[in-house]
């Protein structure tokens, strides 16, 4: 797999944001879950100490840890820089401040870090580039979730969008994508260009969530098998 770690700019977020990013109730945090791009999150590490059950995928789960750890730390400043000069299009009432943010995303990585060995040896982290097809059976999971990936990065181009999210509606019953933006905070064609070309054939819904941390971007695309 040819997958360069210098253009990963990672950044994880926690369970806490994972469930209201997806609306994900207690029930749900039981079933059988799948989280493509999942990155340096901390998801699945607190969510499996809660005994749930959930597989990660990433293409940056080939590297150490160390070299994940040493990633993080080179691009921290740049992305503290990027958020300061963009602080305009992100609304600051849960997370008040640029400190308070890093504060949070690092803890989640280093909640990340600390499991990543062990969720790697378990088969939590699983090496992956989407849109490739996984090793995963039809409908494995009950729902797949992509945070702040499939949609996000706009410029990957629809054909990109449309093959990874077809693949995960084989593997899982259900696919929730959050947000629907790119990385400008704006609404544009690609999320539009996958809502066209699932509507026929799968059930969709825009669900208005109760989190927003880019302005507008409380929205998560549901869509059924
Ligand atoms: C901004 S991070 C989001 C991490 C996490 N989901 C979160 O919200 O905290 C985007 C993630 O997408 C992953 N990614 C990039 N290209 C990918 C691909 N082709 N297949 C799967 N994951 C990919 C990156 O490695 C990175 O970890």
């Amino acid at each position: 797999m040819s997958f360069n770690l210098k253009s990963v700019v990672p950044w994880g977020r926690t369970l806490a944001e994972y469930q209201k990013m997806f609306g994900l109730t207690p029930a749900e945090l039981k079933l059988n879950l799948l989280s493509v791009g999942d990155g340096p999150a901390s998801f699945n590490a607190e969510l499996s100490r809660l005994q749930g059950t959930v597989t990660s995928i990433d293409p940056i789960y080939q590297f150490a840890s160390a070299e994940i750890a040493q990633r993080i730390n080179e691009t921290k400043t740049e992305i503290i820089e990027q958020m300061t000069n963009n602080s305009d299009k992100f609304i600051w009432t849960e997370i008040k401040t640029i400190d308070d943010l890093l504060n949070i995303r690092v803890e989640a990585m280093d909640i990340f870090l600390d499991d990543f060995e062990k969720g790697k040896a378990e088969g939590r982290y699983v090496t992956h580039l989407m849109p490739d097809r996984t090793d995963y059976k039809n409908q494995q999971f009950d729902i797949g979730l992509s945070s702040h990936f499939l949609l996000l990065y706009a410029d990957l181009g629809i054909d990109f969008h449309i093959a990874a999210i077809e693949e995960m509606l084989r593997i899982c019953k259900e696919v929730r994508i959050f947000p629907v933006l790119n990385l400008n905070a704006e609404k544009h064609a690609v999320t539009d260009a996958v809502i066209a070309h699932f509507k026929n054939q799968h059930l969709l819904k825009l669900i208005k969530v109760d989190y927003e941390f880019q302005k507008g971007g409380n929205h998560m695309l549901q869509i059924y098998t």
